[in-house]
């Protein structure tokens, strides 16, 4: 595959008629590397070498939507389980697609292990309901860590408009489901790495916005609010170094020795920091995770 990288050629794909400039190269079959544009389906995610085939493939191809199952569905945004195992060809077409916007080595023709939740946009027009893909995770299966995301793509098109935050949200609601902690794999690419700290920020904000009654009752009886992060964990599926690095870039956490023991408090030096950088976020009219809306059942 190295020798395909580098003479690879595709410099955009053509992704529901919009051109989208590539970052990285991605070991597509050789005939498909040498051409400056390759065309995506943005439903079944095949790849053809020229317009006229991408043309005729739009007039057969019946997929209106991504395989698998619809999930959750809120507003117009849907998320579709696909497992690898159903639906090799599509899992495989959706690796080698996030490849060109990854730098890192990741799988692509071995998808078997992997569940993949791919966000879509619906559409309702008059020649029928469109589901858009705007982006997806991939979830290895069966795993002795505590990682419940492996990788994770928005694609250009559709980046900074909060949908990284809500499949990053939505990773984190299957596992509070499964009744376990999670974090994604590392290493982080250095946009997923900004992303994560954003959201780790973020949903520490919210936590501590929800005890915030608690917490003000407490202080006032100038007493120290002796949180456990094991409580933070279980509200967010978190796992503790990650609600730890939340509280800490809000200045919120509070480390103490007890009987010779590292005890962790939270401790607000002021609302405003939180409350700022919380607003700040929710401004930005995201579209946010209804968790009730999710239908789902782990699968062991
Ligand atoms: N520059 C700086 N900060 C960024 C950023 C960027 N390009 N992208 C995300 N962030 C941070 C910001 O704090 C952002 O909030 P803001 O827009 O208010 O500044 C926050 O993350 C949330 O971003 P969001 O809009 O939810 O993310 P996204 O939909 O753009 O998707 C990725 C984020 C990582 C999924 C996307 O950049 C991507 O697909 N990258 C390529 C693949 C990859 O690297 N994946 C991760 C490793 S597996
Ligand atoms: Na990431």
């Amino acid at each position: 595959t190295k020798v395909m990288q580098e003479t690879s050629k595709i410099d955009f794909i053509y992704f529901r008629e919009h051109e989208i400039k590539t970052w990285y190269t991605a070991p597509y079959p050789k005939e498909y590397n040498r051409n400056r544009l390759l065309y995506v389906c943005e439903y079944c995610l095949k790849y053809m070498n020229s317009r006229y085939v991408y043309s005729r493939h739009n007039l057969k191809c019946s997929m209106y939507h991504p395989p698998g199952n619809e999930i959750y569905r809120n507003g117009n945004l849907s998320m579709w389980e696909v497992d690898g195992r159903e639906n090799v060809i599509y899992c495989q077409n959706l690796c080698l697609l996030a490849k060109l916007f990854l730098n890192s080595k990741t799988l692509y023709y071995d998808v078997e292990p992997f569940i993949f939740y791919v966000l879509t946009e619906r559409e309702d027009s008059s020649d029928g309901t469109k589901f858009h893909f705007v982006g997806y995770f991939s979830k290895e299966k069966l795993t002795s860590t505590d990682y419940n995301l492996s990788c994770i793509l928005t694609l250009p098109i559709y980046q900074r408009k909060g949908y990284g935050h809500l499949l990053v949200d939505f990773s984190y609601l299957l596992s509070r489901r499964e009744f376990k902690w999670g974090t994604p794999e590392k290493p982080l690419s250095d946009l997923g790495l900004l992303s994560y700290r954003n959201f780790w920020k973020i949903k520490i904000c919210e936590v501590l916005i929800s005890l915030k009654d608690e917490i003000n009752e407490v202080h006032a009886a100038r007493k120290i609010f002796h949180c456990s992060i094991e409580d933070i964990c279980n509200l967010t599926g978190m796992i503790p170094t990650d609600v730890i690095f939340g509280l800490e870039q809000l200045q919120a956490l509070y480390h103490y020795e007890k009987e010779g023991e590292k005890r962790y408090a939270i401790m607000i030096k002021g609302w405003d920091r939180i409350e700022n950088v919380y607003n700040r976020w929710k401004s930005k009219g995201c579209a946010y995770l209804c968790p009730e809306k999710l239908v789902w059942k782990p699968m062991i």
